[in-house]
């Protein structure tokens, strides 16, 4: 017998299926809902509601689990590279050698940009915010590949705009660094695998040659892995809702970078860093800014800290807080940031409110330290982000496309004023 679960409303009874995940997680399936008993039900922010059945990745909040495709993300950080994980999150399975060789070729065959988009970057003021830039010119792609509107075009004309935008994001992003310093463009290099190629544009200059270092490519490496897919998240649910329309994927995909800017979601990395230079230059009183956090009257949140759906840890900050570590010490970098993070980790982690509410650091916490070490400047951070976010929104979008999903449209409960007649301007 199939699980069923029962809802009374006005007195009257309604049964409905529960649906159970292939790791036991349940749902109440309420498709029926509204048609039935004219109800709806509303849940702001979706805490408490599936908006899909997914087979890309698994989390458990409580337990602090983390899978792609079923893989765990410790083994994907440690032994993958980032295009296998690209490959994996978009196709289901982990590419063989050869499926592996014409994945990267194809990536590296695409990472030109037309020539005409650089005149788009010289009309930005120089302090443009790169997540700014990077969501117009990902939507700008769209108008060079007028067929990517076309929501009924092959599959390999699909394939391949999804390689487009994985093989021209970091060119687009080193790009948009590169405008705001006013720097000369350093185009892409084909015989430079996907981390090293982004350093080289972000860091070469036409008067040096410049060589990245493997630490510092290999940190990006899993970095770009840890950020790869997060489930129905604030942007992935944004891409899948932007697609459902059939709007093309360069616009989806420019959609959630806009919903990734924002510092309650990517664009913590960037909050991080700038909250914690701005208790450094305020003396460092850890004690004042963690009141602060717990001042219900006072704006300011500990940035880092807390998620929407890891309770106890986040194990992305598991694997980074150890990243991080060898990061410094091999490049051996003294940052005074870095001792305010940890005291500041250390305080709250022991805090009664922040253990009450399951209030523990996240992967931007560690990620801002890193992307600093590594050069990055702070600006950036939420672009990285988005580099590695990337192919989990192809991957949501995709399938979203395939599960043949309707467009998404919530309901709502009205509480506005009831009819009323117009009043002419004089009598108001
Ligand atoms: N500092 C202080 N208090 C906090 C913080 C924080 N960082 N985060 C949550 N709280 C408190 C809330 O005030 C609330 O307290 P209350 O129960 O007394 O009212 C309680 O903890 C629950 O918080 P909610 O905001 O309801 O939790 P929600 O799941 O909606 O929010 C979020 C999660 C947005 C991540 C939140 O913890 C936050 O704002 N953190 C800081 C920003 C951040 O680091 N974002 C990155 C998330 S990771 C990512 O997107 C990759």
């Amino acid at each position: 017998m199939s699980e069923t679960a029962k809802i009374e409303i006005d007195g009257k009874s309604y049964e409905f299926p529960v649906i159970t995940g292939s790791e036991n997680e349940k749902a109440i399936d309420i498709k029926t809902l509204r048609a039935t008993s004219g109800c709806i039900t509303i849940d702001p922010g979706f805490k408490n509601t599936g908006s899909t059945t997914s087979a890309i990745t698994f989390l458990d909040g409580e337990k602090g689990i983390l899978r792609y495709r079923g893989y765990p993300i410790e083994q994907l950080a440690e032994k993958a590279s980032f295009l296998e994980v690209a490959y994996l999150l978009i196709y289901g399975e982990l590419p063989n050698k050869s499926e592996l060789d014409s994945f990267q070729e194809s990536i590296t065959k695409h990472t030109l940009v037309h020539e005409d988009m650089k005149q788009f970057f010289e009309a930005y003021p120089a302090k443009a915010h790169p997540m700014g830039v990077l969501a117009s010119m990902i939507c700008s792609l769209s108008t060079f590949y007028p067929e990517s509107q076309d929501p009924n075009r092959p599959k390999a004309a699909i394939d391949l705009t999804m390689h487009r935008l994985i093989a021209k994001l970091p060119t687009l992003a080193a790009m948009s660094y590169k405008n705001a310093m006013r720097h000369p463009f350093v185009y892409p290099k084909n015989d430079l695998g996907y981390c090293e190629n982004f350093l080289n544009m972000m860091f070469a200059m036409p008067t040096e040659d410049y060589t990245p270092d493997p630490v510092v490519s290999e940190a990006l490496n899993t970095l770009l892995i840890l950020h790869a897919d997060h489930e129905q998240n604030c942007s992935a649910s944004t891409v899948r809702i932007v697609g459902s329309s059939q709007a093309n994927l360069y616009a989806s995909i420019s959609a959630g970078v806009s919903a990734l800017w924002g510092p309650l979601h990517g664009g913590a990395n960037q909050a991080v860093i700038e909250m914690l230079d701005k208790i450094q230059n305020d003396g460092g009183d850890l004690d004042k800014w963690i009141a602060k956090a717990k001042d219900k009257d006072d704006p300011f949140r500990l940035m880092g800290f807390g998620h929407r759906v890891y309770k106890n840890f986040d194990p992305r900050a598991k694997i980074i807080k150890k990243a991080c570590d060898d990061v410094l010490n091999k490049l051996g970098v003294n940052d005074p940031t870095l001792d305010i993070a940890k005291k500041l980790e250390k305080v709250a982690l022991e805090d009664e409110y922040f253990v009450k509410r399951g209030l523990y650091p996240n992967v931007d916490f560690y990620s801002g330290i890193i992307y600093r070490a590594l050069n990055i400047p702070t600006e950036m951070f939420t672009v990285m982000f988005a580099l590695g976010r990337l192919p989990g929104w192809i991957a949501q979008w995709k399938e979203m496309v395939e599960n043949k999903e309707p467009i998404g449209r919530p309901r709502q409960i009205y509480t506005g004023a009831n009819e009323r007649d117009y009043v002419s301007i004089d009598k108001r």
